[in-house]
Parts: C-alpha cells; sequence; structure tokens
C-alpha cells in the first residue's frame, strides 16, 4: 500500500481506482491551488510515495525534496511545462501527464472559439442582454463564413490535427500547419498542406489556431512582428498556453485592428489578463476550460490514476513524459 497525495479534488474516478488497489490517497483540503508554502509543508507532513499534481502547480527540486520517496509525480494535463524536468531527472523522478483522453474535447472548444469569432456570438448576445435590440437590421453585426477559408494550424499534435480535421471536413476549410516536422496524420485528415516557417502560415491564413507545446522556443511564439504579417481580416484562437502569444502586443494589435479578433482559453499570467484585453469587443476569453467536460474530466483522472498505479507496480507508466 502507497500513500498518494493529491493538491486539489478531482473528479472521483481515478481515486476510486488508486483506492481499490488499496492505496491510501490524501487530497489536499484546500479549496483553491496551495501556494508554494503550502504545498512544501503538505508533501513534508504526509511524506507520499506519489503526488498527482495540476497544471497550477509548480512543480521543482524544492518540491521534489519535500517528498523524497515520491518518485512520480502524474500531472493531471497533457501540458506539463509547470513541472521542471530536468529537476525531476536530476531527482530520478518520473513525470507522467494526460494525452489522448482530451483530445476532442479541446478541439471542440477551439472550433467553438472559431465559431463564435467568426459569428460574432458573444458580441451578439451583449447586445440583446443590453436591451439594444429594436429589429432585425441587413447590416447589423456583420460576421465571417468558415467555409473556404483557410485553417493556419502552428503545432500539429494531435489536438491540432483534430481540429483540423473537424475545420476542413466539417467546414470546408482548407488548412496549412506548421510544425518542427510533418505530419502524415494532418495531411491525410485534413488534406493540410505543410508550410516552411510560422510566417508562411501567419500571411495567408483567415483563421490561426495555436496548439504547440509551451517552450522556450514557443514563447511569443506570436509577437508583434509576426501579428503584423497577420490578415487584417484574421482571426487568432488559442487553447494551448498563454505565454505563446505576448499578450501585450495582442491587446495592441486588436486595438489597432491589425487583426480581426481573438478567442483565448489561456493566457500569459494566469489568471491575471493583460491590460486592456477585457475592454475589447473584438476578444473572447474563457477561463481554461477547453477540456472542462464531464468526460473528460472524469478520463483525466482515470488515466493519472493508472500512470501511479502502473510505476507504483515497477512498470512504465503509460504516459511518461520524456525530457528533451
Ligand atoms: C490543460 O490545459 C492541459 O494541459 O491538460
Ligand atoms: C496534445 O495532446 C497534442 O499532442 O496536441
Amino acid at each position: 500500500m502507497a500513500k498518494i497525495y493529491i493538491t486539489r479534488q478531482i473528479p472521483e474516478s481515478g481515486l476510486a481506482l488508486l483506492k481499490k488497489e488499496g492505496h491510501e490517497v490524501v487530497v489536499s483540503k484546500k479549496d483553491g491551488v496551495l501556494t508554494r508554502e503550502e504545498l512544501v509543508s503538505e508533501l513534508e507532513k504526509y511524506n507520499p510515495d506519489a503526488v498527482l499534481c495540476l497544471l497550477t502547480d509548480k512543480i521543482d527540486s524544492e518540491v521534489f525534496d519535500a517528498a523524497p520517496n515520491a518518485k512520480i509525480f502524474a500531472n493531471y494535463a497533457v501540458g506539463f511545462n509547470n513541472i521542471n524536468l530536468e529537476d525531476a531527472d536530476a531527482k530520478g523522478v518520473t513525470v507522467t501527464n494526460t494525452p489522448g483522453v482530451l483530445t476532442d474535447t479541446v478541439a471542440e472548444h477551439t472550433v467553438t472559439l472559431m465559431c463564435a469569432l467568426a459569428k460574432r456570438v458573444v458580441e451578439a448576445d451583449s447586445f440583446v442582454r443590453a436591451g439594444k435590440y429594436e429589429g432585425w437590421g441587413p447590416m447589423m453585426f456583420l460576421g465571417s463564413d468558415l467555409k473556404g477559408k483557410t485553417l493556419g494550424v502552428l503545432g500539429a499534435g494531435r489536438i491540432g490535427t483534430r481540429v483540423a480535421e473537424i475545420a476542413h471536413n466539417g467546414f470546408g476549410m482548407s488548412v496549412i500547419y506548421y510544425d518542427i516536422k510533418h505530419s502524415e496524420y494532418i495531411e491525410k485528415g485534413a488534406s493540410a498542406e505543410f508550410r516552411e516557417t510560422p510566417e508562411e502560415v501567419l500571411k495567408d491564413a483567415d483563421f490561426v489556431t495555436m496548439h504547440v507545446p509551451l517552450l522556450d522556443s514557443t514563447t511569443h511564439l506570436i509577437n508583434k512582428e509576426r501579428l503584423e504579417m497577420m490578415k487584417t481580416s484574421a482571426y487568432l484562437v488559442n487553447t494551448s498556453r498563454g505565454p505563446v502569444i505576448d499578450e501585450v502586443a495582442l491587446v495592441n494589435a486588436l486595438k489597432n485592428k491589425k487583426i480581426r479578433g481573438a478567442a483565448l482559453d489561456v493566457f500569459e499570467n494566469e489568471p491575471k489578463l493583460a491590460e486592456g484585453l477585457s475592454d475589447l469587443d473584438n476578444v473572447i476569453i474563457t477561463p481554461h476550460i477547453a477540456s472542462a467536460t464531464d468526460e473528460t474530466r472524469g478520463k483525466m483522472s482515470e488515466i493519472v490514476a493508472q500512470n501511479i498505479i502502473a510505476f507504483l507496480k515497477g512498470e512504465e507508466p503509460l504516459n511518461k513524459v520524456d525530457s528533451e
């Protein structure tokens, strides 16, 4: 029997799996993100054999040292930029994530944001609620179609590929993409065309969607210069990680109508927003909920538990993350 520390309440299904294996499960009682001090003190207090952590927990050697017996930190997220992998390597800690189970859900949220931007759903809803609707008008809230438009995908992993498939097969969009390497999946699934550089995607796309992991090389992938390369009629969507876009530069680009609109589910300094962002009516903002469905959060809970169970049995967990 092992002791597993969970940094915040998650759906019960995974906890049930852990308990069924006979493990002891300790869940943080705080209704919110533990501060660094709280996390370290909880780990020192419980001395767990495994830690289930969230994308809002910053994990590095100070945290690993507080839980010397925990040789697995299983992240309840597909992204794992919150964990310092070099420190994990140095301490002999295995890190896992939850890929695959959230692909469809995140892709659906991404496409929802694309549609909401193009059809001005949020602006129009606010207009009606504000009592401003006085009857149909031929020039009211003109938006944009998706059919026949070009979707630019930056990062052709599972999620980027799924977004491209829905856009191409569902809406009749053409797809261009950039990634560090070609992907046969996006090319087959969405007839996507590879472009050699992000710039070549940005200058031709009507919608740009971000699906890169957060790395040094992808931080501010979208900056002032690259925003200026986009069409003034283009929309930008980000459901990956906030820092891949320079948010201050984006606010300026939106204010100055360098692009037509943007939809963000993630922010550079979450949960803070760049100054002026929420005053703009050509932006849609959701609070990092792209994977938030009953089905998907339940599956994430199970897969994160399965990773811990396998590791504690001495097996290779299914979703071990490799440091590059
Ligand atoms: C959510 O942002 C995740 O990485 O799972
Ligand atoms: C994440 O699952 C991705 O590969 O896009």
